[in-house]
């Protein structure tokens, strides 16, 4: 695996040196040379295929951070580098489905009749414009009534999961994806405990800012007791750095608390605050394809190359979550909250409460089996 930052560096040498030609003596035509390569990418340098279906959760509950962005971006990326990526929407503010060109008006086939109604999967994806290999499952307003829907939903912790095994299975294997990235609300309810349930991994962006890592424990211990009670395949395995504003002191210095803290899970590169990622959805484009040349795209491309490189020597799933099988039995719906690991994650908050699915802990306790069995 090539060091990222090596890439960069190469890529950029080779860009200087096509400048020096007369054919690239211009910004423009520098733009449109990096532009070219991100278009025509899958063709010549694909990225890797996984070791086994990767469900990715992007998580984090502070709104603004780049959750969004980056599943659309980097689902894009993937696509276009030749890798099949299916995206959900799994905000009511349909965020996701409108930066991919995917209608999510009222009535529309959306997760919401996926979550809570009976649609399968494959009645609500929908095709995309920016890639033949990408696919989306937009989310309605209506999707703003799934918290309370699904309370009174039998297993209702399991259904974004059963819904993705379900697709997956019923889909032959030449055209399952690749990739699942599920996009997540800003907040910590039963929306986003439907996806912590339904992924392998959790990808967490933190933007370059002060309050970076504020609400991160409380993230943590989240997905802490997701993996005890009711997913013990969840790991956060990627962290991803945001909006980085190198002209300021303060996002190096959030870049290295995160690095120190997180370590390997932080990719190596980091996606720079550019206008042109703030417009694209405006356009209904990610901005790979509305402004592929731009840094904001260049970087997305390299955070997808690299996901997909350490992706690579993933094991199967088989002895943590053959799929189809029906998920681990929950405990005992009067078994005690875990106790978070000693020190676990609380450098980040120290004052992050252990039950950290605050006003939702119903939502955490296990479903009662008698009610489960027969929909597990
Ligand atoms: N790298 C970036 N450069 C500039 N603006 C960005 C960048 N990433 C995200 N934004 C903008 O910041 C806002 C919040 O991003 P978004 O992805 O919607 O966050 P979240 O989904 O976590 O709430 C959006 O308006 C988005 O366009
Ligand atoms: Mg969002």
């Amino acid at each position: 695996m090539t060091d990222p930052g090596q890439r960069l560096r190469s890529s950029l040498a080779a860009d200087s040196a096509a400048s020096s030609g007369a054919e690239f003596d211009s910004p423009i035509a520098m733009e449109a040379l990096r532009a070219t390569r991100v278009l025509h990418a899958a063709d010549q340098e694909p990225f890797p295929a996984p070791g086994r279906i990767r469900v990715i959760t992007v998580a984090n509950q502070k709104g603004g951070v780049g959750k969004t962005t980056s599943t659309v971006n980097l689902g894009v990326a993937l696509a276009l580098y030749g890798l099949r990526a299916l995206v959900i929407d799994l905000d009511p503010q349909g965020n996701t489905s409108t930066a991919l060109g995917v209608e999510h008006t009222v009535g529309t086939p959306s997760i919401y009749d996926a979550l809570v109604g009976d649609s399968s999967l494959a009645d609500v994806v929908h095709p995309t414009t920016a890639s033949p290999n990408l696919r989306c499952v937009p989310a309605t307003i209506d999707l703003a009534g799934a918290e309370i829907e699904l309370v009174s939903v039998v297993a209702r912790e399991y259904r974004l999961r059963r819904a993705i095994e379900g697709h997956i299975h019923a889909l032959p294997e030449d055209q399952r994806p690749h990739y699942v990235l599920i996009d997540c609300p800003p907040s910590l309810g039963l929306l986003t405990l439907n996806a912590l349930v339904a992924g392998d991994e959790v990808l967490i962006p933190i933007q370059c800012e002060y309050y970076a890592l504020e609400g991160l424990g409380q993230l943590l211990n989240n997905i802490e007791l997701v993996r005890a009670h009711l997913n013990p395949g969840i790991a956060v395995r990627t962290i991803l750095l945001t909006m980085y504003d190198g002209r300021t002191k303060l996002a190096d210095q959030v870049a290295e608390e995160v690095r120190s803290h997180f370590g390997d899970l932080v990719l190596q590169t980091v996606i720079p605050r550019n206008v042109r990622v703030s417009e694209a959805p405006g356009y209904g484009q990610s901005v790979l394809t509305y402004d592929p040349g731009s840094r904001g795209s260049t970087s997305y491309v390299e955070a997808a190359r690299e996901l997909a490189e350490r992706g690579v020597d993933l094991a199967p799933l088989t002895d943590v979550r053959p799929m189809g099988a029906p998920p681990p039995p929950p405990a005992p719906a009067t078994a005690p909250m875990p106790a978070v690991r000693p020190g676990a994650h609380r450098a980040t908050d120290p004052a992050a409460p252990d039950r950290a699915f605050a006003g939702t802990d119903a939502a955490v306790l296990p479903v009662p089996s008698s009610v489960d069995e027969e929909n597990r």
